[in-house]
C-alpha cells in the first residue's frame, strides 16, 4: 500500500513510500484494530518534519511516514476486541507510551520522559497511508453525525487539554468562576480555541496580526468572538477595556508574545502555553514588573501539550454541541482538500505557501458505507479513490 513518507535528517524529503499491508494481528492478545484511512490533516508539525527540522524514523526504518490528524473506519476487530465493530468511524490518538509512570497509567501526554513516541512525528508511523492498526485504547469513536470534520479532532485535543488542564490548576481556588478569555493567534488553533471557550460560556476576545477582511476573522465573528488586530491595539490596551481576562490561551507559535501576554493576564488568572517553538530566539521582559504582577496577583501560566484519549472525547462532546449551535462552522475550517496520497506534492505545497489555508487535508479514501464525508464548502470531490 501507498503511503506519503520523508526521510528524516534530509530537508524535502517527502515521497511516496510502499509499505506492506497491516494485519489485525500485528497487535498482541487479540486486541488489533485494523483501520481504513479515510482522511488526514496537515499542520505546521508537518512541514518542520519535511524540513528535517523535527522527527526520527522508527527504530530500523529508514523513513517515517507522516500524518497524525486522522479520520478512519474501522475495517476488521481482533477477537478480545468488543469497543469497536467493522464500519465504526475513529479518530486515533498521536502519542504513545514511554516508560514513565504516567505513560502506564493512560497519561501518556504527561510522560515525564524525554523520548516521545508520536505516531506520524516522532518514532512511530503516522496515517498518511491507506490502512493502520492499533489497539483500541488509542482509538475515539466518532458519531456517525460528525465524521464530516472529525479530522479537526486532533488540533481540537490539544486546546481541550489546554483548557481542562487550566480548570484543573485554577482548583487551587476552590471557586473558580472565569468569565473573560483571550486567544492569541487566530490561525487553526486560534479559531478551534476561541470555538471551544464559547462553548464553555466565555466572552472571548481573540488577538491577531490580520487586518483586512479574511474568512478567519468571518469565523470569529459567527461565533460572537471580538477580533484584535495587534498592529492597531495591543495586547495591553485591549486587557484594559476588554478583560480582565480569566484565561488567556497562547496559540501564535512566536515565544514573545508570551511574556506580553503574562503583563496583561488578569488577577488570579491562568496563561495556557501550547505552541511548540523550535528555534532559539531571545527577548528582553520586563521581569520585575511580570514577577511583581504575578506575585501580588497569584497567577499563573501552565504549558500543555499532546492529549490522551479523555480530551479527545472532550472534542468530540464540543464538536456535537458546535454542530447544534453553530451548524456548519466547523466544516469552513476544511479549506483545502486535496484528493489521493499521490498528491501529496500539491499537499505540502498549500501547506507552504497557501496563506489563506486553514486546514489542508487529504481525501485518501472515500467512505464505502453510507453517505461520503461532506466537504469544506468550497470543496466538491473530484475523483474517487479506491480502497486497496
Ligand atoms: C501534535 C501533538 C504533538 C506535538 C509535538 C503537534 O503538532 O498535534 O500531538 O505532541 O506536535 O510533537
Ligand atoms: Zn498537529
Amino acid at each position: 500500500m501507498k503511503a506519503v513518507a520523508v526521510i528524516p535528517g534530509q530537508p524535502d524529503s517527502i515521497h511516496l513510500a510502499e509499505l506492506p499491508k497491516p494485519s489485525v494481528h500485528e497487535i498482541p492478545n487479540g486486541r488489533g484494530v485494523l483501520v481504513q484511512v479515510l482522511r488526514v490533516g496537515v499542520d505546521g508539525t508537518d512541514k518542520e518534519i519535511n524540513a528535517a527540522e523535527y522527527g526520527m524514523a522508527p527504530p530500523g526504518d529508514g523513513f517515517l511516514v507522516i500524518g497524525h490528524e486522522c479520520l478512519g473506519r474501522v475495517l476488521e476487530v481482533g477477537p478480545a476486541v468488543s469497543e469497536f465493530a467493522p464500519g465504526d468511524y475513529v479518530v486515533p490518538t498521536v502519542r504513545r507510551p514511554g516508560g514513565s509512570f504516567y505513560d502506564q497509567i493512560g497519561q501518556y501526554d504527561m510522560t515525564s520522559e524525554d523520548t516521545y513516541f508520536e505516531r506520524g512525528i516522532n518514532l512511530r508511523h503516522g496515517y498518511l497511508t491507506e490502512r493502520f492498526v492499533d489497539d483500541p485504547e488509542y482509538l475515539v469513536k466518532i458519531p456517525k453525525g460528525l465524521k464530516h470534520v472529525a479530522v479537526l479532532l486532533e488540533p481540537t485535543s490539544i486546546i481541550e487539554k489546554g483548557i481542562i488542564q487550566a480548570y484543573e490548576a485554577q482548583r487551587r481556588f476552590k471557586i473558580w468562576r472565569p468569565r473573560k478569555a483571550a486567544v492569541l493567534g487566530a490561525g487553526t488553533v486560534g479559531l478551534l480555541a476561541a470555538l471551544s471557550l464559547r462553548m464553555k460560556g466565555f466572552d472571548v476576545t481573540s488577538f491577531g496580526k490580520q487586518g483586512g477582511p479574511s474568512r478567519n476573522l468571518d469565523l470569529l465573528a459567527e461565533l460572537g468572538v471580538r477580533y484584535v488586530p495587534t498592529n492597531e491595539l495591543s495586547i495591553r490596551e485591549a486587557a484594559k477595556r476588554f478583560g480582565p481576562f480569566d484565561l488567556m490561551f497562547e496559540a501564535t507559535g512566536y515565544s514573545p508574545v508570551v511574556f506580553e501576554a503574562m503583563e496583561c493576564l488578569g488577577k488570579n488568572g491562568v496563561l495556557v502555553l501550547a505552541s511548540v517553538t523550535g528555534g532559539d530566539r531571545e527577548h528582553p521582559i520586563p521581569a520585575d514588573k511580570i514577577n511583581l504582577d504575578f506575585v501580588l496577583g497569584n497567577k499563573l501560566v501552565v504549558g500543555t501539550v499532546n492529549a490522551n484519549r479523555e480530551y479527545f472525547e472532550a472534542g468530540v462532546y464540543d464538536f456535537a454541541r458546535a454542530e447544534l449551535e453553530f451548524s456548519g462552522w466547523l466544516s469552513k475550517l476544511l479549506t483545502h482538500p486535496v484528493e489521493g496520497l499521490d498528491n501529496y506534492r500539491d499537499m505540502m505545497r498549500l501547506l507552504t505557501e497557501e496563506r489563506s489555508a486553514i486546514k489542508v487535508y487529504v481525501n485518501v479514501a472515500y467512505d464505502q458505507q453510507g453517505p461520503t464525508p461532506r466537504l469544506g464548502h468550497e470543496a466538491e470531490p473530484r475523483c474517487t479513490i479506491p480502497n486497496g
